[in-house]
């Protein structure tokens, strides 16, 4: 039996104001807005002013408030509103990716605790309904990898630098200007987004709590002239992918730039649309594309989310049940193009297996297979890019292989 919903929303943003215009737009679903909490007085906004109160207890102490709907930015401001809404035996609803990767293992116990739903289909890759299908489509399938562009903003960065020739500070500006890119963009373009959406979907693919930082990214910001050269020159593009697989007991994740062929399926994903591929052992592969970032598609997934609570959805995080011995790991290499304009900042004991290097117009480069970990150790420094080579995979390093290098 559907339920009539009264929502407490917090935050009125780009994917507030998107959730607003889509449930007013949306005529079966039976929630409305009761309260907006927000943070700025001076701010002029599209609503009249009795919807809006300052105080969240406001709409944390209101009884007739079923549903906290949190879209705001500050991550640990939006988890002590998670915590709080749930005490006080409201569902919940957000779409705040930091927040849930940096807390997910805390907000799958809170959601026990006290037998509320937690919901955020918004929080990952926008429009694409991928959180519901590995939960159920996905139930009993055994999931192998799931992999895509998951940052709407690099990739219409990308785009724009590739397809039209814009430079990359305009591209970005635009991707700000457009609601796409995080308040602090260098979450976006330091791939440090998509890796949360990464931690969040491991633990409903696979059924691991990962810690944010255990995972690997190397972001855009430091592609140069000559990468674009090169990718140009060997009918290439640049996207920024995600990746999760499991091998044996282990979960193997890294977000990292990879030049990629025209023909490979993520190389038409352009602008702020993501893609996620899943591979299933059964299925096999399933590619889902759609907007990943800006006001409507996230809103969209978001009312999406407040329907499902009319019916009582929640998630079961089945996988967590199912397969609670895997355990996440870096013991990987995977074959990078290395670019770097001071001499003697790579060298050829970085690489595990050295293939080749080049340099022209002040960069030199080398290629060859690496540890994730040394990916880790060059994104700590300036001055230095890794783009992973075409078609290169992660490959977990095998025990005999491990053991020769560690003893090397
Ligand atoms: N900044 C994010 C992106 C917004 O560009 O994908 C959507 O999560």
């Amino acid at each position: 039996m559907k339920k009539n919903l009264k929502l407490g929303l917090f935050g009125f943003g780009c994917v507030g104001q998107g959730l607003y215009h889509v449930l007013h737009e949306t005529k079966g679903v039976k929630a409305e807005i009761k309260k907006i909490c927000v943070k700025s007085r001076n701010k002029q906004r599209p609503l009249g002013e009795d919807i809006f109160t300052f105080r969240k207890e406001d709409i944390l102490l209101d009884s007739d408030i079923d549903v906290v709907v949190e879209l705001i930015d500050d991550a640990e401001a939006a988890f002590e509103i998670v915590k709080a809404a749930l005490q006080n035996g409201k569902a919940v609803v957000t779409a705040n990716k930091r927040m849930l990767a940096e807390h997910l293992r805390e907000i799958y116990d809170l959601q026990q605790l006290h037998n509320r739903a937690v919901l955020y289909e918004g929080s990952v890759c926008g429009s694409i309904p991928i959180i519901r299908n590995l939960e159920e489509y996905y139930d009993n399938d055994l999931i192998k990898s799931v992999e895509g562009i998951f940052n709407g903003s690099t990739n219409y960065i990308l785009t724009k630098v590739f397809d039209e020739r814009r430079s990359y500070d305009e591209a970005l500006k635009q991707a700000q200007a457009l609601g796409f890119a995080e308040s602090d963009p260098a979450l976006d373009v330091q791939a440090f987004d998509p890796k949360f959406k990464l931690t969040i979907l491991i633990a409903h693919a696979f059924g691991v709590f990962v810690k944010p930082e255990n995972i690997i990214n190397f972001g855009i910001d430091r592609i140069s002239a000559v990468d674009l050269k090169y990718a140009r020159d060997h009918s290439l593009t640049i996207k920024l992918v995600a990746r999760a697989f499991k091998s044996e007991n282990s979960i193997y994740g890294l977000v990292a730039p990879q030049f990629i062929e025209n023909h490979h399926p993520l190389s038409s994903v352009r602008n702020e649309f993501n893609a996620v591929s899943v591979e299933g052992a059964f299925a096999e592969k399933q590619l889902f594309v759609g907007k990943g970032a800006g006001s409507y598609p996230t809103g969209s997934a978001v009312l999406s989310d407040i329907s499902a609570l009319t019916y009582d959805y929640r998630y079961e995080y089945k996988k967590l049940h199912q397969e609670n011995r895997l355990t996440f790991t870096n013991e990987a290499t995977t074959e990078v193009i290395v670019s770097y304009s001071r001499t003697g900042d790579v060298s050829v004991t970085d690489f595990e297996k050295f293939t080749g290097g080049f340099q022209g117009n002040g960069q030199q480069s080398m290629q060859g297979i690496v540890r994730l970990e040394k990916i880790r150790e060059w994104s700590r420094r300036t001055g230095i890019n890794v783009i992973l080579a075409p078609g290169s995979e992660v490959k977990p390093l095998v025990s005999v292989e491990k053991a020769a290098l560690d003893y090397a």
